[in-house]
């Protein structure tokens, strides 16, 4: 692990990013158009990365240069004189269905850490478990059965299993993790999307969940781990790989371990600035609001070297 930290001067800066992405995307909520409303979020969060003092590149972005004309995994954003050599991980928008259908829990999110040290995942699925602080370590394991893990948390809470929840995507891939979670009589919080903030669930006790399971993108397990170093808990992801495709695009960014169980601490390997603005209202922020002229944005910021967590309003005119 590196020890060189980030400037904490970023935090202001990350907070502008996230919530210019979110005002773009809030202006295509509930207007049926994913694609647009990414694209909208995407051109903001770019316009607003080249303005800033950083010498930056795109680890975790919208996918293969091929495939995504900006802010595609390599981009080099910021300056190449930029005093700050970050990495960066990024989903101008976290929910793009939620948003098109002005669901709740839609987010714009970034992390940020020194150069060299976030996973370069791939665009693939990531098999993910997590929990949040103040359970011994090892707690969770990938490789015991979701109702093993739900009875292992129990007995570190010193609880019933009845009484652990469970946040999973409500996906049909996960009929047997479901019914697995609910034979040990575990209560089952289903997400319709958004694992990032599923998984953050894990560290807000306000939410009720206690664990977050399932299978969901690689590049959002990447940033949920930067958010979860901010506040504690543990995290373990393993890439799925559905054909020799997705084996490839691995191998081309480096990955040659394709069963590797990774550990939060591997997937973000120094110290991270987090920030995450609701686009839309959910369990862990407001979303974006217009009112008398003036718009409002709600951000959760958070740097793992202090382990400073912020909340942030702003408010201007439109
Ligand atoms: P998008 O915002 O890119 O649509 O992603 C939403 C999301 O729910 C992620 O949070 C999650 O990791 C992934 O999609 C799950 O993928 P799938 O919808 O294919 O199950």
């Amino acid at each position: 692990m590196t020890s060189e930290i980030l400037d904490r001067s970023l935090v202001l800066d990350a907070v502008r990013v996230t919530e210019i992405a979110a005002i773009a995307a809030w202006k295509l909520v509930g207007r049926g158009d994913e694609k647009e409303a990414d694209q909208a979020a995407v051109d903001a969060m770019r316009t607003a990365l080249n303005d800033l003092d950083i010498d930056g590149e795109i680890v975790i972005g919208e996918g293969e240069r091929d495939e995504a004309p900006m802010l595609y995994i390599g981009e080099k954003v910021g300056k190449p004189s930029g005093k700050h050599k970050i990495d960066i991980a990024l989903d101008p928008l976290e929910g793009t269905t939620l948003t098109a259908k002005a669901m709740a829990n839609a987010l714009a999110v970034m992390a940020w850490a020194p150069k060299g040290t976030m996973l370069n995942a791939p665009d693939t699925y990531m098999d993910k478990i997590a929990c949040g602080p103040g359970y011994p370590a090892g707690v969770i394991d990938l490789d015991r059965t979701p109702g093993e893990n739900v009875q292992a948390l129990a007995k570190a809470k010193g609880v019933e299993p009845s009484e652990i929840t469970v946040c999973v995507l409500d996906r049909p891939r996960h009929t047997e993790i479901i019914a697995s979670l609910r034979a040990v009589g575990a209560r089952v919080y289903l997400i319709t999307d958004g694992d990032v903030a599923g998984v953050m669930n894990t560290a807000n006790p306000e939410t009720g969940v206690d664990l977050y399971l399932g299978s969901g993108g690689a590049p959002e397990g990447v940033l949920a781990c930067a958010a979860l170093k901010c506040v504690g808990g543990q995290f373990q992801g393993r890439l799925v790989f559905r054909n020799a495709d997705e084996k490839a695009r691995a191998a081309r960014i480096g990955i040659t371990d394709f069963d590797k169980k990774y550990d939060l601490h591997e997937m973000v390997r120094a110290d991270a600035i987090f920030a995450a603005t609701g686009v839309t209202k959910g369990a862990l922020l407001d979303g974006v609001r217009v009112e008398g002229g003036f718009v409002h944005t709600h951000t959760l910021v958070m740097n793992s070297a202090t382990r400073t967590v912020r909340e942030v309003r702003m408010k201007r005119p439109i």
